[in-house]
C-alpha cells in the first residue's frame, strides 16, 4: 500500500508526458525501462530518468556511499529535488543492489569471521560456485583445502588463516 503510494506520488512528480501505467494491471507488464523488479525500482525510474536516460548510470558499479554522493550531486549541481528521506533509502537500496560493488555481496557468501578470506583467496584460481556447492564435513574441508596448497598451487596459508577459513567453511557449507 505504501508503495503504490509512493508510487503515484512519483508518477505525479514525473508526469509531463512519461509513459506512466495508469493501473496496477498495467502496471504489471510496465517495463520501467529494462530496470530488473526488486524494492525501489520505481523510485528509481521515475525519479532518475526525469532529466536524462537511465544509461546515464546503468553501466556504472560503485559503493552505497558513492551512490549517496552522486544523489548529493544531482541535488547540488544538476538541481535533482532533494529527495525525502524515505525516497533516498530506496534509491539508494535498490542502485547499491542492482548496481553495486560485487565486493558488497561477497559474491553471496554468508557473512561471519572468514568470509573475506575465503572471498579473496578461493577466486583466485576459480569461480566461488566450485566452494558453496560443496557440502563437506570439517575434515573433508580440510583435506579440500590441504588438497589446494599441495596439488593445485594455492600459497600456503598460515596457521590462523587455515583455521578461520576452515571453520567458516565447515560452519557455512557443512553436509
Ligand atoms: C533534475 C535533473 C536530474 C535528475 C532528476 C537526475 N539527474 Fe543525473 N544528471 C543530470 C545532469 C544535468 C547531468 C550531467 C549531464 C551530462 O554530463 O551530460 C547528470 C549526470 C549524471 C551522471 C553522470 C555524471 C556523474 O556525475 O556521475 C550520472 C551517473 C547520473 N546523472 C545519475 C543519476 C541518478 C542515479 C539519478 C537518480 C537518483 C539522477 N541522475 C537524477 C541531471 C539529473
Ligand atoms: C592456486 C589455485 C587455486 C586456489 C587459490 C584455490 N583453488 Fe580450489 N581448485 C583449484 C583447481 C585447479 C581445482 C580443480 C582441480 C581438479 O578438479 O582437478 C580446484 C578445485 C576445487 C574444488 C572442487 C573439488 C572437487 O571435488 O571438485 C573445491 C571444493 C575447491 N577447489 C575449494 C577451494 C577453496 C575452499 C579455496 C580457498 C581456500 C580454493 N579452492 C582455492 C585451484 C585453486
Amino acid at each position: 500500500m505504501r508503495l503504490t503510494i509512493l508510487a503515484s506520488a512519483m508518477m505525479l512528480l514525473a508526469s509531463g508526458g512519461l509513459l506512466a501505467p495508469a493501473s496496477a494491471q498495467q502496471a504489471d507488464d510496465f517495463d520501467f525501462g529494462g530496470l530488473d523488479p526488486g524494492p525501489g525500482r520505481e523510485a528509481v525510474y521515475y525519479t532518475c530518468r526525469a532529466c536524462h536516460s537511465l544509461k546515464q548510470f546503468t553501466q556504472q558499479r560503485q559503493s552505497r556511499e558513492d551512490w549517496d554522493a552522486l544523489i548529493d550531486r544531482m541535488v547540488d549541481t544538476n538541481g535533482m529535488a532533494e529527495p525525502e528521506a524515505a525516497v533516498r533509502t530506496q534509491l539508494l537500496g535498490y542502485l547499491s543492489s542492482h548496481f553495486g560493488l560485487d565486493e558488497e555481496d561477497w559474491g553471496g557468501l554468508p557473512p561471519g569471521p572468514g568470509r573475506e578470506e575465503v572471498y579473496y583467496g578461493c577466486q583466485a584460481c576459480h569461480s566461488l560456485r566450485i566452494v558453496v556447492q560443496q557440502g563437506l564435513s570439517r575434515d573433508s574441508w580440510d583435506e579440500t583445502l590441504v588438497w589446494m596448497v599441495d596439488e593445485q598451487g594455492m600459497p600456503e596459508l598460515e596457521p590462523d588463516e587455515h583455521d578461520l577459513i576452515l571453520d567458516y567453511l565447515a560452519k557455512n557449507y557443512g553436509p
